[in-house]
Order: C-alpha cells, then sequence, then structure tokens
C-alpha cells in the first residue's frame, strides 16, 4: 500500500509554523497528503499553506490556535469536520533550559501541558476513527532527551521520557488495528527550538530537520521508536550500560554550557 492509502487523504501537523513541523507539512504535500496545519502563529501558517497549494495542488487547512487553551481542539475539529484525517503528527512542543528552582512554574506547566497533555488529548480526538477504518498512524515528537536525566532541562527531559513510553506502549496496544504509532527521537536539530528554550544547540553537530522528518515518515509502519542519527543511537542505546546518575552527570555539564 503506497503512503497516501496507508495514511491518507489529510495529515494533522501541530507546530507547522517553524522547524520540524514545516518539514512535515512539505513533504507530506509532496506525497500528495491535504494537511491540516496547526501552530499559534496565523502569518507563517498562511503563507505556507499558500506555498503548498500552488507548489503541490492539495487542500492545506490552516488552524491557528494555542494549543494549550481548552478550546483549541474543539476549533481544529470544528475546521476538519467529515474530513478525514489519517495520520496525525504530534508535533508542537518546547523546552526552556535553566535551573528549576528559578524557572517561572507556569512555564513548566504549560510545557508539560503542550508536550504530554495535548498529544493524548489530540490521540483521543482523532485515532479512533483511524481504527475503525482500520488504517492510519500518528507521530509522535520525542527526543534523545528521553534517554536520560537531562538536569538543566529535567522539566523538558522528563516530558520527552513521556512521550517515549506512552508512544511505544500504543504502539503494541493498536498492534493489528492497520493504525501505526511512532515516537521519532532526534537529537539537536536546527530549528527555532534552541532559540525558544533560552540556548544554543548541546550537540556539536546539529542535525538538518528535514532529514529527521524523512527517517520519521519512512519508519512509520515499522512503529514503536527511532533514533535519528548514528551517533544519537549509539549515545542512547549506551546510557543502558552506564550507571543513571553518571549520564546524568554528563548531560548536566552539556546542557549547562548551551545555556545562554
Ligand atoms: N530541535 C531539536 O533539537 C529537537 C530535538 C528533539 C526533539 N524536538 C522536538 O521536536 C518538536 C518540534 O520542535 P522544533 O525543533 O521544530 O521547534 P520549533 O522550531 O521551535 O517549532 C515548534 C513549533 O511548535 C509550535 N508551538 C509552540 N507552542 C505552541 C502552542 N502553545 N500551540 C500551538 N503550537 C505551538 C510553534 O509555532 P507557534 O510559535 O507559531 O505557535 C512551532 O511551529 C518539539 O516537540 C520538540 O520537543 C526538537
Amino acid at each position: 500500500m503506497d503512503f497516501q492509502s496507508r495514511y491518507g487523504p489529510m495529515a494533522m501537523v501541530t507546530g507547522a509554523s517553524a522547524g520540524l513541523g514545516l518539514h512535515y507539512a512539505h513533504q507530506l504535500a509532496a506525497k500528495g497528503m491535504d494537511l491540516c496545519l496547526v501552530a499559534r502563529r496565523q502569518d507563517r501558517l498562511e503563507q505556507l499553506a499558500e506555498n503548498l497549494r500552488g507548489k503541490y495542488a492539495v487542500e492545506v487547512l490552516c488552524c491557528a490556535v494555542d494549543l494549550t487553551n481548552a478550546e483549541a481542539i474543539p476549533a481544529i475539529q470544528e475546521l476538519v469536520g467529515p474530513r478525514e484525517v489519517g495520520l496525525l503528527v504530534a508535533n508542537a512542543g518546547f523546552g526552556a533550559k535553566g535551573a528549576f528552582l528559578e524557572a517561572d512554574a507556569h512555564i513548566n506547566a504549560q510545557m508539560i501541558q503542550l508536550n504530554c497533555v495535548v498529544p493524548v488529548l489530540m490521540a483521543h480526538a482523532f485515532l479512533p476513527p483511524m481504527v475503525a477504518r482500520g488504517r492510519g498512524g500518528m507521530i509522535v515528537l520525542a527526543s534523545t532527551s528521553a534517554y536520560q536525566a537531562t538536569p538543566f532541562m529535567s522539566v523538558y527531559g522528563a516530558t520527552k521520557v513521556f512521550d517515549l513510553h506512552w508512544s511505544e506502549g500504543l504502539t503494541q496496544e493498536l498492534r493489528g488495528t492497520g493504525v501505526d504509532v511512532l515516537a521519532i527521537c532526534p537529537g539537536s536539530t536546527d530549528t527555532e527550538f534552541h532559540a525558544v528554550a533560552g540556548g544554543v544547540a548541546t550537540g556539536l553537530k546539529m542535525a538538518k530537520p528535514e532529514d529527521v522528518v524523512r527517517l520519521s515518515l519512512h519508519r512509520l509502519p515499522r512503529g514503536g521508536s527511532t533514533v535519528h542519527g548514528w551517533w544519537n543511537r549509539v549515545m542512547s542505546f549506551g546510557t543502558r550500560f552506564a550507571p543513571r546518575r553518571l549520564s546524568a552527570i554528563v548531560a548536566a555539564r552539556l546542557i549547562q554550557k548551551s545555556q545562554r
């Protein structure tokens, strides 16, 4: 079955106004998928939509909402109406660098809401019709941060542990339904993420967002989780053999250095 018959006709991409989400939008449109793009910055969504409609002749809906608002998901559902969403890309997310005790409690709560609660609510909204149709998929943006504690980014790392374990659990629960679930774990990737988080990238070399996106779309039928990049794979596998305390100490040094 080709990509569109398996995950079409429409893909929902959250966080489509920048970074990885923008590349999901481009690569999915290039596969002939109609799109529903979600993020807060309406001007960016509209510009992207116009570009994609012109280039690929696909239908593109834009929903400019703050996903942490309770009205956001009902608004998206109303916009989509009876259209079939066959792929959900739960990508919107952010991190924040710095000492926990100096952080704003509200921002940490928002982070947990956007990175963990929103994907769960979106999955409740969009996966049941996929299971009923016997086909579909969901990609969840986890991170290599999920493989060890991330001091000075500790809440962010914990949200990504949630994303990884939840997606791996769902992959097994949905086996045999025709609905595939994949957690993609990028390492440092060249997007606006680092500026938003208040620092610079931790890795020596950042990945290209388009490569991360390509890998996840390729691996989706297999489900489970995938780490992007051979060095990230070595490091995340290596944490199984290192004492957890040691991994956390190394992570603390790297992240502290990367703070603004
Ligand atoms: N870049 C990395 O190094 C890296 C590594 C591992 C994992 N990840 C994960 O990859 C995902 C995408 O991040 P990125 O690197 O592409 O970052 P990015 O360039 O900062 O993009 C984040 C996207 O999320 C949207 N967003 C943020 N808050 C939102 C809200 N409250 N409601 C709706 N949309 C919101 C932003 O759009 P608006 O501002 O317009 O709302 C933007 O489109 C995140 O889940 C991140 O944790 C990133």
